[in-house]
């Protein structure tokens, strides 16, 4: 039911990790299935991406697209990787069942809730980039309230 290049990200993920200092962290979860999944972007002064990172706590395709999503982002202006949706990733991967297409939403909304970090944190205005709605980082700070 998987694809060969599914099967490959989920087996061998691209990209996992932390990055120290990262100039912008987004983490999302999906309140159905309880997945959550941080990106960690390293941007420099021209507005590139130099490193990505991620961490997935969710199922096998949310492990996928996360590290194909982390893939198609690196090397990329922060415009670039505006554009870099859900369905770039799922095609990208050869497609996904239709029960797991909510998984590759969360690496396009993690990737939006990383560069909205880094927006924030610099005051910069990215054109079309909205503030992700499953972005769980204000959450997590007031836990105790929601959970
Ligand atoms: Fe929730 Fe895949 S089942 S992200």
């Amino acid at each position: 039911m998987y694809s060969e290049k599914v099967m490959d990200h989920f087996n061998n993920p691209r990209n996992v990790g932390e990055i120290e200092n990262a100039s912008g962290i987004g983490t999302v979860g999906n309140a159905k299935c309880g997945d959550i999944m941080r990106m960690y972007l390293e941007i420099d002064d021209a507005g590139v991406i130099q490193d990505v990172k991620f961490k997935t706590f969710g199922c096998g395709a949310a492990v996928a697209t996360s590290s194909m999503a982390t893939e198609l982002v690196k090397g990329k202006t922060v415009e670039e990787a505006l554009k870099v949706t859900n369905k770039a990733v799922m095609e990208a991967l050869d497609g996904l069942p239709p029960v797991k297409v909510h998984c590759s939403l969360l690496a396009e909304e993690a990737i939006h809730a990383a560069l909205w970090d880094y927006a924030e944190k610099n005051h910069l205005v990215i054109d079309g980039l909205q503030k992700p709605v499953n972005d769980i980082a204000e959450k997590e700070e007031d836990a105790g309230e929601d959970y």
